[in-house]
């Protein structure tokens, strides 16, 4: 059966977290168990685990359990610090790793027993998922506005552009750009979403097209050049997007490919939001495109490819054997492309004026 949230303690052991290790999807539905913060490590790194919420909400219990091993390990303050410099080190684009690290530490600072430490790292990292849960809530219920005004004007199935996966796999539920897409469907609007594939690793194709199969909502996956021959024909509504790292001054680092898609709504007056939790905004910075770490993965997700033979899922070679490959996994969008920013506490500009209304408690 499919679980309800991408991450949760296992039933009858709480000591236990358990994920949807994300590698096998749409094909095998695999659950992993968490016990160590070398595992959460490596969950993060080789992506059993992706999207910014959820690697912050799995990185939160990879703070618990490097709390945990300190008690018995012979310098608990050395090896701590090792644990948590390895888990900032797992991916360097998404915020919300360092966002969930830093009020790990926050909430421990002071605390001298490493016992009563653990059990308010394992209380925080519990609070942090439930308060993605909500957030995203949240973000569906102001972004349901926006669909909900398309359908309004058209009285026809509102046309929604998707990149990569910024659904309930990429967060704890709900999803980001997916939230305001569950909620009209609920809400009976009628939604059609083009998926983007977002090669390399093709996280719409694979998972936002299963995760929206399983709600029923109408959905078509395309390549991922395929969107602005869309906009030009006048096939898309809306785009909606998801982001691993939003500047205060509103530009958008989010999965490679995101920068064109912006680009070909704004020639064509499509409106292009980002939909994102707070935790996602990265406060101490103001110009994305010179300060926003941008990941570069293995040269092997470019060169191959993974799909389901109908029996078991192979890699397969793509390119010539000997042609190096770049793989840069995320890029940045201006805020100057994006028409708004949808979040937990509504819509607002991407920009610092709109940010600080909406935030003027946080950074
Ligand atoms: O490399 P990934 O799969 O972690 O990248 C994920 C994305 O780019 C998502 O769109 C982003 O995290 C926003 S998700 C809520």
């Amino acid at each position: 059966m499919l679980p309800q949230r991408s991450i949760w303690l296992h039933p009858k052991s709480p000591d236990i977290v358990q994920i949807v290790d994300q590698r096998p999807l749409p094909h095998q539905l695999a659950i992993a168990d968490l016990t160590t913060v070398d595992e959460a490590t490596i969950a993060i790194k080789d992506m059993w685990v992706r999207g910014a919420p959820l690697i912050g909400a799995t990185a939160a219990y990879g703070v618990y359990f490097a709390v945990k091993e300190a008690r018995t390990a012979s310098n608990p303050a050395e090896f701590f610090s090792q644990k948590i410099d390895q888990l900032l080190a797992s991916r360097p684009t998404a915020v919300n790793l360092a966002w969930a690290v830093n009020r790990q530490l926050e909430a421990i600072l002071g605390i001298e027993d490493w016992g009563k430490k653990a059990e308010i790292a394992f209380d925080t990292a519990n609070q942090i998922v439930e308060e993605d849960v909500a957030q995203c809530h949240q973000i569906g219920v102001h972004g349901l506005a926006l669909i909900e005004d398309c359908y309004k004007k058209t009285g026809k199935p509102v046309q929604v552009l998707t990149h990569c996966n910024a659904g309930r796999m990429a967060c704890v539920a709900w999803g980001t750009a997916t939230s305001p897409i569950y909620q009209a469907h609920a809400a009976g609007i009628p939604v059609h979403v083009w998926v983007d594939e977002t090669r390399p690793r093709n996280q719409g194709a694979r998972i936002t097209a299963w995760e929206l199969a399983q709600a029923g909502i109408p959905h078509t996956v395309i390549v991922d050049n395929a969107g602005g021959h869309l906009m030009q024909h006048g096939m898309v509504d809306l785009c909606l997007v998801g982001s691993d790292r939003t500047t205060l001054t509103g530009d958008v680092a989010n999965k490679i490919g995101t920068y064109l898609k912006a680009l070909a709504a704004h020639d064509n007056d499509v409106p292009f939001y980002v939909a994102l939790p707070s935790t996602t905004i990265d406060f101490t910075l103001k110009d994305g495109l010179k300060e926003i770490p941008i990941e570069k993965r293995a040269e092997s997700e470019v060169t191959k490819i993974q799909g389901w033979t109908g029996e078991s899922l192979e890699q397969v070679l793509l390119t010539p054997k000997d042609s190096p490959a770049a793989n840069y996994a995320f890029d940045v969008t201006p805020a100057r492309l994006v028409t708004g920013l949808i979040t937990e506490r509504g819509i607002c500009d991407a920009s610092e004026a709109g940010i600080r209304g909406l935030f003027p408690d946080l950074g």
